[in-house]
């Protein structure tokens, strides 16, 4: 893999596109690691993601803000990335799936840019892989069915998660908010009235640990646990499953403060399966002394970020994490039903 400087932050400043795709980043609001195990999740999408455009080059991925530029035609077992695997995998189901794909790669580069943190639980991973996906089938006009990418986008997940249940994806490739399994999929919440259809998403304060998160190695320890410790990690999958439930009828209603009960009890039965840490029980702490409702880590863990339920007290909470050296942003979680979809 060689890294050649790059001056500038835009995918492909002054060069034609020809295609281009983008694919939202998430935020699970409830229920990770036991999603892995066939229990419901609650996730819904951040307004920004990854951006995909693909030019005339080489068989090349690239990441400009990073100097990267990673061999996308061929496999180069030295010196891999999960960045470059993950990619390598999209690129093998494409290839096998999409045989016009993989004609056109060595003459072709795919550049990526990040409008969410990376390794930071936020779904970065997954939504490069559909982006990515979505842009190469459209710079040569194949038909990209769902089933062709999500076995691209899955394949790509595995690499950053292990065990992965797939929720990342579904959420980077349909957007929107709801309660994801993996025997269903992601399905809207219903509204009061039964009807189904998306919320208006979730104002949440954001914020990061600075430290990565440790997808990979947090889904083998759960895995761990549950082999030593069958019956009661089961309960504990379980217990989250209600929460879940719970939380997703707190959305349905209205009710903040439910749902922010909810996201604690969460972060104490994922703090028991040993997927936080401390900069992540300390964030929690002082968005509650700032008036927090509810705070959790989100994603993998053991690291990444940390979700603050706030309303009205978002700034006190920014700042509570700021002069404690965290960095952190505002946003709606799951109002980008439509703009996924790009
Ligand atoms: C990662 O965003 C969520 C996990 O539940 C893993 C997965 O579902 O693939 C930890």
């Amino acid at each position: 893999m060689t890294m050649p400087a790059h001056s500038t932050d835009g995918a492909c400043a002054k060069e034609t596109v020809l295609a281009r795709a983008f694919a939202p980043g998430k935020a699970i609001l409830l229920g990770e690691h036991a999603v892995v195990y066939g229990r419901p999740a609650l996730a819904g999408a951040l307004g920004d993601g990854v951006t995909v455009e693909v030019v005339a080059g080489r068989g090349a991925l690239r990441v400009p803000a990073w100097n990267v530029v990673a061999p996308l035609d061929e496999n180069d077992d030295d010196d891999r990335s999960d960045l470059v695997t993950a990619c390598a995998a999209v690129r093998d189901v494409l290839t096998r799936r999409l045989p016009d794909v993989g004609m056109a790669l060595r003459r072709l580069d795919a550049a990526a840019r990040f409008g969410v943190p990376t390794g930071a639980g936020l779904g970065s991973s997954a939504a490069l892989a559909v982006a990515l996906a979505r842009a190469l089938a459209r710079a040569v006009d194949a038909r990209l069915g769902d089933e062709v990418l999500d076995e691209a986008a899955l394949a790509a997940e595995t690499v950053f998660h292990g065990r992965a249940s797939g929720i990342d994806h579904a959420v980077a490739a349909r957007g929107g908010f709801g309660l994801y399994t993996r025997a269903t999929g992601l399905r809207p919440l219903p509204t009061k009235d039964g009807a189904a259809r998306v919320t208006e998403g979730v104002r949440l304060v954001v914020g990061h640990t600075g430290r990565q998160r440790d997808t990979r190695g947090r889904v083998a320890r759960v895995a761990e646990l549950r082999a030593a410790h069958p019956e009661k990690i089961e309960r504990s999958f379980d217990s989250i499953a209600a929460l879940v439930e719970r939380g997703a009828a707190a959305i349905t209603t209205g009710d903040l403060a439910a749902l922010g009960a909810a996201m604690e009890e969460n972060q104490r039965q994922l703090e028991a399966l040993e997927v936080s840490c401390a900069e992540i029980e300390r964030m929690c702490g002082l968005a509650h002394e700032a008036g927090a409702l509810g705070a959790k880590l989100t994603g993998g863990g053991g690291g990444g970020c940390v979700l603050a339920l706030a309303p009205g007290r978002e700034e006190a909470v920014r700042v509570a994490w700021g002069t404690a050296g965290f960095t952190s942003f505002v946003t709606l979680v799951g109002a980008a039903m439509d703009e996924a979809a790009a």
